[in-house]
């Protein structure tokens, strides 16, 4: 029967215990008589050191010439070995191999860039910088679901299939089962879509914010924790054109509200993510990011900084010598400027607050002063935009002057405006991108390194 290896680090075994393990070859070394071999089965991120010996299997040329990332199923005894780097190994009565690889198998022992194993996206995750940072998300996503489950919210599913655009930027990947070689039109030219499967032009979801609103009125309390798309062609570190999104809405709440929610909500998943991946996190605190569980630590019990739109592009401008793009009130923040005010003036995560109206989205609440409405985004330092979220306009008048002063057709939109017909009340939300959440935990500075099969602008 066979053990795995977390197995045996969870429970140090008995000195000579005999067990099965399986896993793959990450190092064999071979000494003449005794040869070594670093095992992992991919349950955790330490292997498991293997001592073969000559003396004991007929098959030692074989198993010392194995490759790296050869199969192997391994049956000996345990050896504890304390004051060694690791706490104990296997030393083998009998090891067959269960796949061979040979020496045209890519990810030898060498330390390969990112890029380079960017173009091998099936075999990187072998490695121990994408298994730390896939154990990662998969931990983070856990810690996600626990919070909110913990704290009464109902997992919503929204449709990937929709019809409407919530942040009205039509960066929309357009989903049809028309001939694009020969399209349907109607007598204007326009094209037919009632031919199309759908019988209606629909897209792929770029948020599924506003079903989650309309969730929020019967539950109170929901996220969703999903896929989304975008096709902005935005080659840059931070941009995918699949990501994953987490977007709670609550009701009887306000933007405050909302912060609170959003600032538990990361430090919650940072906690936990620091309690169950310590050897990644240290791995990556070594390797790619020296302050990393310094700052990670630190944060759990920090205040996040709270300053709105006006006050930080007061700030900003003093520094405008510095930027690529110049700061003044009405325009939205780039990288840069996030970065700077993060990086250099709070040095943690700031919320900034009350942007212009112009800006952002339809849906958001417009403030007392008819100029700016009640969004909060959260930037943090070396990613920049981690989370944007607002109060929503639940009056009805007020968000059906806005939508016809932009021309959103109200057609689309009736459903929506129901939910501000029938027992409409104060409600708040924010979308956290989730591949920006395991950049800043992992301290993974590009995004095609913290999702397994990356969707970015310039194609896969
Ligand atoms: O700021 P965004 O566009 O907000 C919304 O979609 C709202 N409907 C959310 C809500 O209030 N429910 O996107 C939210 C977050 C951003 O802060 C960013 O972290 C991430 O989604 N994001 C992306 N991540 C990766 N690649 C992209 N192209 C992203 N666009 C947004
Ligand atoms: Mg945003």
């Amino acid at each position: 029967k066979r053990t795995e290896i977390r197995q045996l680090y969870r429970e140090t075994p008995a000195d000579g215990a005999v067990v099965t393990v399986c896993g793959w070859a990450r190092t064999v070394r071979d000494s003449k008589n005794i040869g070594f071999i670093e095992l992992s089965d991919g349950g955790c991120f330490k292997p498991l050191q293997i001592v073969f010996e000559a003396a004991k299997l007929d098959n030692y040329r074989e198993i010392a010439k194995a490759g790296v990332g050869t199969s192997l199923q391994v049956t000996g005894r345990v050896v504890l070995t304390p004051g060694a780097k690791q706490p104990f190994e296997v030393n083998a009565d009998e090891i067959r191999v269960l796949g061979v690889c040979g020496p045209e198998y890519p990810l030898q022992k060498k330390r390969h860039t990112v890029e380079f194993l960017r173009t091998m996206p099936h075999l990187r995750p072998r490695t121990n910088t994408f298994a730390a940072a896939f154990r990662v998300r998969s931990v983070a996503a856990y810690a996600i679901h626990k919070f909110f489950q913990e704290n009464g919210f109902v997992y919503a599913h929204t449709p990937l299939i929709t019809g409407s655009d919530c942040e009205g930027a039509g960066e929309m990947f357009r989903v049809t089962t028309l001939d694009l070689d020969n399209v349907p039109r109607t007598e204007d030219g326009t094209v037919d879509f009632s031919q199309d499967f759908f019988g209606r032009s629909t897209n792929l979801t770029v948020s599924g914010q506003l079903e989650a609103e309309a969730m929020a009125t019967a539950f109170g309390k929901v996220y969703t924790f999903g896929p989304t798309f975008r096709a902005e062609n935005s080659n840059t570190p931070r941009h995918a054109a699949e990501f994953w999104m987490i977007e709670p809405e609550i009701a009887f709440a306000d933007l405050a509200d909302d912060m609170d929610l959003a600032e538990a909500m990361v430090k919650s998943v940072i906690a936990y993510v620091l309690e169950q991946c310590p050897a990644e996190l240290a791995f990556f605190n070594q390797f790619f990011d020296k302050g990393l569980l310094e700052r990670l630590n630190a944060l759990v019990n920090s205040e996040f900084v709270r300053v709105s739109y006006t006050e930080a592009v007061e700030l900003l401008k003093a520094h405008n010598d510095q930027f690529q793009y110049k700061v003044d009130w009405g325009t939205d923040l780039q990288t840069e400027h996030e970065r700077y005010l993060t990086e250099q003036i709070y040095k943690k995560p700031v919320f900034v607050t009350d942007y212009p109206k112009e800006i952002k989205s339809f849906y958001m609440r417009l403030n007392d002063d008819g100029k700016t409405v009640a969004a909060a985004d959260m930037l943090v330092p070396g990613v920049g935009e981690l989370i944007g979220g607002s109060q929503r306009e639940e009056r009805l008048d007020v968000l059906e002057a806005r939508m016809a002063e932009l021309g959103l057709g109200k057609e689309d939109y009736e459903w929506y405006l129901d939910l501000r017909r029938f027992g409409s009340v104060e409600h708040a939300g924010f979308g956290l991108g989730f591949e920006r959440l395991i950049m800043y935990l992992t301290g993974i500075p590009n995004i095609r390194d913290v999702i397994p099969f990356p969707r970015t602008a310039g194609g896969f």
